[in-house]
């Protein structure tokens, strides 16, 4: 008779891991002359335009006015084509592959954060987005001797995740990353984040936008929608 307490199986084959928060890092080669031309037109735009776009999430530094990728320099329309193929492949993943063909068009909005010494920003999520992404220009020279200096910081979105303590795994509730130049990240926007106090005697720039996806409606009745995406406006001004 075998002995049955002896209990032999592959984890792997057992184990899923079940309401997972997708999140993409890409490391962009060869960016160096981009990023210094990123650089030297944001750093121009702070000096022109002192007010930016207010006081955000940011305790100190500056961050531009919206729609910086409708611009029409290389650089900005380099980064733009990056930014839509992110999530464009991040969409091929994530859909079921069920055989039909989908079409989605990204609305986008965009802006740059300049950072220096002493400067951070408080925990935040990006509302009415889905999709958000940094991408990393400069470094702000972070003194490494200080622990997450001008980190980025994402919160486990599951409030008591970390309620279950054993160090050094997937359980650890905060994922850090590091700001490199030519590094792309994507995460849901929904998820808190908040960037450490940077102590470095560089100017750390980054550039993020808040993405959302539309998907074009395939239907036979299609004036079922004809007052939907395509056509309904609303014009305000104050
Ligand atoms: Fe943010």
């Amino acid at each position: 008779m075998s002995d049955k307490s002896a209990l032999e199986f592959d984890i792997n084959e057992s184990l899923a891991m079940q309401f997972g928060t997708p999140f993409v890092s890409f490391q962009l080669p060869d960016s160096e002359e981009i990023n210094q031309g990123l650089a030297e037109l944001i750093l121009a735009e702070e000096k022109s335009d002192d007010e930016g776009r207010g006081i955000r999430s940011n305790v100190g530094g500056w961050q531009s006015r919206g729609n910086l990728i409708t611009r029409s320099e290389p650089e900005i329309r380099t980064l733009k084509q990056w930014m839509e193929t992110m999530v464009f492949n991040l969409l091929g993943a994530l859909v079921r592959k069920d055989g039909t063909e989908r079409t989605f068009t990204l609305l986008i909005d965009s802006w740059a954060n300049v950072c220096r010494h002493g400067n951070y920003n408080i925990v935040h999520t990006h509302p009415n987005a889905m999709w958000s992404i940094v991408y990393y220009v400069t470094d702000g020279e972070p003194d490494k001797s200080i622990p997450y200096s001008g980190l980025l910081e994402l919160l486990d979105p599951r409030e008591s995740a970390n309620y279950i303590q054993v160090p050094n795994t997937i359980l650890d509730a905060r994922f850090f990353i590091e700001n490199r130049p030519g590094r792309m990240v994507l995460f849901p926007s929904w998820v808190k984040h908040m960037v450490h106090p940077l102590v470095g005697s560089g100017v750390r720039i980054s550039i993020a936008c808040n993405v959302n996806v539309v998907e074009e409606i395939k239907t036979s009745r299609p004036q079922d929608y004809e007052a939907g995406y395509s056509t309904a406006e609303l014009r305000k001004s104050s």
